[in-house]
């Protein structure tokens, strides 16, 4: 299956696709890495790994619509068979929603903590597990049916960086396991179900 990822920072989700992907029984490709800003290492590890990339930003564009338009439209070209927005820190518009079937990981156990600053939310709550869901992505924000939930103990000791390190080394493993699944056994949608053939 070709893959094509969505980030906005680090990578680090984009590299576990990378590592796993190099090994063809995993039965899908990163054919692609898109991102919403220059200069970040998730683009640098796709360069890395001879992967093309595409940033299209939201200010190069005359408004949100056109750059969901230009985006759909770049991620077409990839002739993707499914897109994972792996930390990417976007609304996705209607036009891309559309055309492409999206797979987004969060690092918070959803419906609890939903936005960008899921981790730092679950630390001001107190609770005691958190974790992170892979999802479809829809037109709300990270409110796409739950595919696959890990959870992680928050321990007193945590900040947000600790508790967010802890739960992306879960979070990554989550994330290939289940882009694999999808990718080699394919997937039906039925309302809020995902289920994996
Ligand atoms: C991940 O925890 C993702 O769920 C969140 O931001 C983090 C991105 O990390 N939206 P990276 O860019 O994959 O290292």
């Amino acid at each position: 299956a070709r893959l094509v990822v969505l980030v906005s920072g680090s990578g680090t989700n984009l590299q576990a696709l990378l590592d796993a992907a190099s090994d063809q029984a995993y039965g899908a490709a990163v054919v692609a890495v898109g991102a919403d800003r220059t200069g970040i290492e998730g683009l640098a590890r796709a360069e890395r790994a001879g992967v093309p990339t595409f940033v299209e930003r939201v200010t190069d564009h005359e408004s949100r619509a056109a750059w969901d338009e230009a985006l759909a439209s770049r991620i077409a070209g990839f002739r993707p068979d499914l897109v994972v927005s792996a930390g990417f820190m976007k609304i996705l518009g209607p036009r891309v929603l559309k055309d492409h079937t999206i797979v987004n990981t969060h690092p918070a156990l959803l419906p609890s903590f939903p936005g960008a600053h899921a981790v730092r939310d679950a630390l001001a709550y107190g609770v005691k597990i958190t974790g992170c869901t892979v999802h479809l992505v829809d037109a709300g924000v990270d409110t796409g049916p739950v595919i696959a939930q890990s959870a992680v103990e928050v321990l007193p000791s945590d900040d947000e960086d600790s508790l967010h390190e802890r739960i992306k080394t879960v979070e990554r493993d989550l994330l290939v396991e289940t882009v694999g699944r999808m990718a080699r056994e394919g997937f039906t949608v039925t309302g809020r179900e995902v289920r994996l053939a």
